[in-house]
């Protein structure tokens, strides 16, 4: 349950805890500028804009292009099918990454996540993120009853930031490369399951053409970052009566 306090004009701001999940493999601190990761950078542009407005929120970071999870195995899947009361202890340690990921999804308002386009979809790393995270009975439910649709997700009322980067171009609605977008499709069906009700992306594109339209789009998604992140910590805040 996230704490309030009361600023000095009497406005009610409700503390917010923000997961930040980065995946690219490229770091944002190479001497060669434009080796580092530019969807890392647009996130880092929403962060800091977010800490200005909202010094004391919790920020948990994970960097899973820096620090893979495990991809889940059959032994995972077995336990994770376990009733708890009947899990070995080497099933509730092959399932404590698991359950730490997913701790920290549950203190999460808003969700930041950050991804480059690999082979016109989410990298590995952030695919293996998304398998250990969402669960069944932790993060969503199954029940035939409910007819064609038996998944319904357990949390709500979560928002997602979605930060981007691609070589090409052309990949939101009416785009050249439209039929080739498997990035923040997938992202966002996955998320559903996540908790998000609401949901912004980002994009920046043009990487490997390096050209005018590349710094162009590169600084409207930074721009982009740091207003969404502005809007966003104020929609949170709310006049006494
Ligand atoms: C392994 C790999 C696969 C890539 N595949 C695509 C792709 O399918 N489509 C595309 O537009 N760009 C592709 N790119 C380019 C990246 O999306 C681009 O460099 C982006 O800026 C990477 O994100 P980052 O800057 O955050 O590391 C690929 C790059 C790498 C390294």
């Amino acid at each position: 349950m996230p704490f309030k306090e009361y600023n000095s004009n009497l406005k009610l701001i409700t503390m917010k805890t923000i997961l930040h999940i980065d995946a690219s493999a490229r770091l944002t601190t190479n001497s060669v500028e434009e080796y580092n990761s530019i969807s890392k950078s647009i996130a880092a542009s929403f962060i800091n804009k977010w800490k200005e407005n909202n010094p004391t929120d919790k920020i948990i970071h994970r960097d899973v292009g820096v620090n893979p999870p495990n991809f889940i195995t059959q032994d995972w899947i077995a336990a994770v099918f376990t009733p708890d009361e009947v899990k070995t202890k080497e099933q509730r340690a092959l399932l404590s990454l698991s359950d730490t990921l997913i701790n920290e999804l549950e203190q999460a308002d808003i969700i930041v996540m950050s991804s480059p386009m690999y082979n016109y979809g989410l990298p590995a790393a952030l695919k293996a993120w998304f398998d250990q995270v969402i669960r069944i009975n932790k993060t969503f439910s199954f029940d035939l009853t409910r007819g064609d649709h038996p998944l319904e997700p357990i949390m709500s009322g979560k928002t997602m930031v979605l930060a981007t980067s691609c070589g090409e171009f052309g990949f939101g609605p009416g785009g050249i490369n439209e039929k080739k977008n498997h990035l923040g499709t997938h992202i966002q069906t996955m998320s559903h399951y996540l908790g998000i009700d609401t949901f912004y992306e980002i994009n920046a594109e043009y990487q490997e053409f390096n050209d005018d339209r590349h710094k162009e789009s590169v600084q409207n998604a930074h721009n982009k970052a740091k207003e969404l992140a502005s809007t966003l910590s104020n929609s949170y805040i709310s006049t006494l009566q």
